[in-house]
């Protein structure tokens, strides 16, 4: 990974934009800000160690759709069409290849009762004009075999995609690396600014790095961040994933399957080296990133009624993340209210899916025809709706 030590604390450092976070989010916003010409500085502890790590990488809005989150499924749809470049151009650039697939989702159900749930799902959708397919179980098994004979039915998202995050992060590093953009492994304790304007960022090391604008991308802490203004603090809270990461032969599964068990969800995200990532929780547990059996124990019950092989696969690595959630599940970019502060976090649970559109929006030179979807993200509607 390249990533430097801290800067020392003595040295003087300035940049046009410093990120605060090296997740997806922090990385994309760099290396977008990067292309367009202006001097980057990113400070993170851990670049790339936290939610990113734990992330299975599906871009699913349509399959992740809730009924209600219209506004999100849009974002989500806007996002999804900028991956394709975004994947050619950063593999292109970093010399990485982030393993972007499109071969789409299909949505099972087990019981008879997810079954109908599933139902008023697509139902909702095909009132959004979505391209869904409606499948019986043996429609589902035709499409997967490696799918359990009690699968009742489900639906085909053709749109939908995935992409590798632990890859999509060491390909932005690459890049940023290659554009000579420091990515510091230190954590910012607060910003530089007298009862004014932000002018940059204090780190633990003791270095002081000057900006003209501070991008807050740390996710789930991005809502503590010791000396921003109250009215500021973006209402992130930290929501737990786990996952687990298991090992089976390159195209055990041809695409990602989705399945509702008991009314428990479950996913299962292949690799093309094979690997099959299987997700998540959804836990408030506050910071706690602690790997549970309990919550293991439920992933692989659920997993195994849908695609009862998994049980035979070797588990490669156990994880746990923290989605930055918010209150209306709508993430938080763009002006903060306070001159040389901009906010790009709450992603939830559409961190890597909506990195693409993130940094259109913060980075520089978005699509004008984003001007609706960016009012619905911004961190304004707190401070002026709620307080
Ligand atoms: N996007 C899937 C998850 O957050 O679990």
């Amino acid at each position: 990974m390249q990533v430097s030590n801290a800067p020392p604390a003595d040295a003087a450092r300035h940049a046009d934009m410093v990120v605060v976070g090296g997740g997806i989010i922090g990385l994309s916003i760099a290396w977008r800000a990067a292309r367009h010409g202006r001097s980057v500085i990113v400070v993170d502890p851990a670049p790339g160690s936290g939610a990113s790590h734990a992330a299975a990488g599906m871009l699913a809005p349509v399959s992740e759709v809730a009924y209600t989150e219209e506004p999100l499924l849009r974002l989500g749809l806007a996002s999804l069409s900028r991956w394709p470049a975004f994947a050619a151009e950063l593999s292109a650039e970093s010399g990485v290849d982030v393993d972007h697939r499109g071969e789409g989702t299909l949505d099972v159900a087990f019981g008879a009762d997810d079954l109908a749930a599933l139902s008023e799902v697509a139902d909702f959708l095909e009132k959004l004009s979505l391209p869904v397919q409606r499948l019986t179980g043996r429609e589902c098994r035709r499409a997967e075999p490696m799918l359990a004979p009690s699968v009742r039915g489900g639906i085909l998202v053709a749109g939908d995609a995935w992409v590798d995050p632990r890859r999509v992060t060491a390909a932005l590093l690459a890049a940023l690396a290659r554009r000579g953009v420091p990515v510091f492994a230190d954590r910012v304790t607060g910003l530089l600014s007298a009862d004014g304007p932000v002018r940059g960022v204090r780190c633990a090391s003791g270095a002081a790095i000057g900006a003209g604008l501070v991008v807050l991308a740390a996710g789930a802490w991005s809502g503590s961040l010791p000396g921003l203004p109250p009215e500021v603090l973006p209402p992130v809270r930290p929501v737990k994933g786990q996952i687990m990461r298991l090992r089976g032969a390159p195209g055990f599964l041809g695409r990602c399957v989705r399945g509702v068990v008991h009314g428990s969800r479950a996913y299962l995200v292949p690799r093309g080296d094979g690997e099959i990532v299987l997700g998540a929780t959804q836990e408030e547990m506050g910071f706690d990133t602690r790997v549970t059996a309990g919550a293991l124990w439920e992933l692989l019950r659920d997993a195994r009624e849908l695609v009862p092989g998994i049980t035979e696969l070797e588990v490669v690595d156990l994880a746990a993340g923290l989605r930055p959630g918010t209150p209306d599940n709508l993430p938080v970019i763009g002006p903060s209210g306070v001159d040389g502060l901009v906010l790009a976090t709450g992603h939830h649970r559409g961190g890597v899916l909506l990195c693409p559109l993130t940094a259109e929006l913060v980075a520089g030179d978005p699509d004008p025809g984003l001007v609706p979807l960016a009012a619905l993200c911004s961190p304004l509607r707190f401070t002026e709706a709620h307080r």
